[in-house]
């Protein structure tokens, strides 16, 4: 594949079709779980140009924070603290529409508004987690759910 992100015009559902055969076909034949990483936040954050993209990766009991796009964030997230915390803990994804009404949120930046953390499955584990902020408030909705889960399904093999 050339190193040339395309982008749809269209609506978010037809973006996040072209964006998952991209990551697809880029993530296929390598096997390396950061630079994968890399990529995918990079493609996700020149798709929709959100605040902030990136991955949280599971440490033992922590999460501690990987490939990323946008500001500086926070490094170490304890397991059932935070949105992504609580994602990982809950095994499942949360879209936190207002961060400020979310109990225990941690605001890396003050800028976020909204939230959606996916989690990173592998072979029945939780890898890691991704986790995309927003400057707007209720950014983040079920198509997105849809197609982030089916991204990151990339990373279960
Ligand atoms: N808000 C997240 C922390 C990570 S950053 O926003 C990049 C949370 O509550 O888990």
């Amino acid at each position: 594949m050339a190193e040339e992100l395309k982008i749809a015009s269209g609506t978010k559902e037809e973006k996040y079709r072209l964006l998952l055969e991209q990551v697809v076909a880029l993530t296929a034949d390598e096997s390396d779980d950061i630079a994968n990483m890399a990529n995918v936040s990079a493609m996700i954050q020149e798709t929709f140009g959100f605040w902030w993209t990136g991955f949280y990766r599971v440490q033992e009991e922590t999460l501690v924070l990987g490939p990323f796009q946008g500001p500086l964030a926070c490094t170490r997230i304890a397991y059932g603290r935070g949105v992504c915390g609580s994602a990982w803990k809950e095994q499942r994804t949360l879209v936190v529409p207002d961060v400020e009404l979310f109990p225990g949120h941690i605001a890396c930046s003050s800028a976020s508004r909204s939230e959606i953390v996916v989690p990173v499955w592998r072979a029945g584990r939780i890898l890691a987690v991704l986790d995309i902020d927003s400057e707007h408030l209720a950014t983040f909705d079920e198509t997105d759910r849809l197609w982030l889960e089916r991204l990151v399904a990339v990373f279960d093999r």
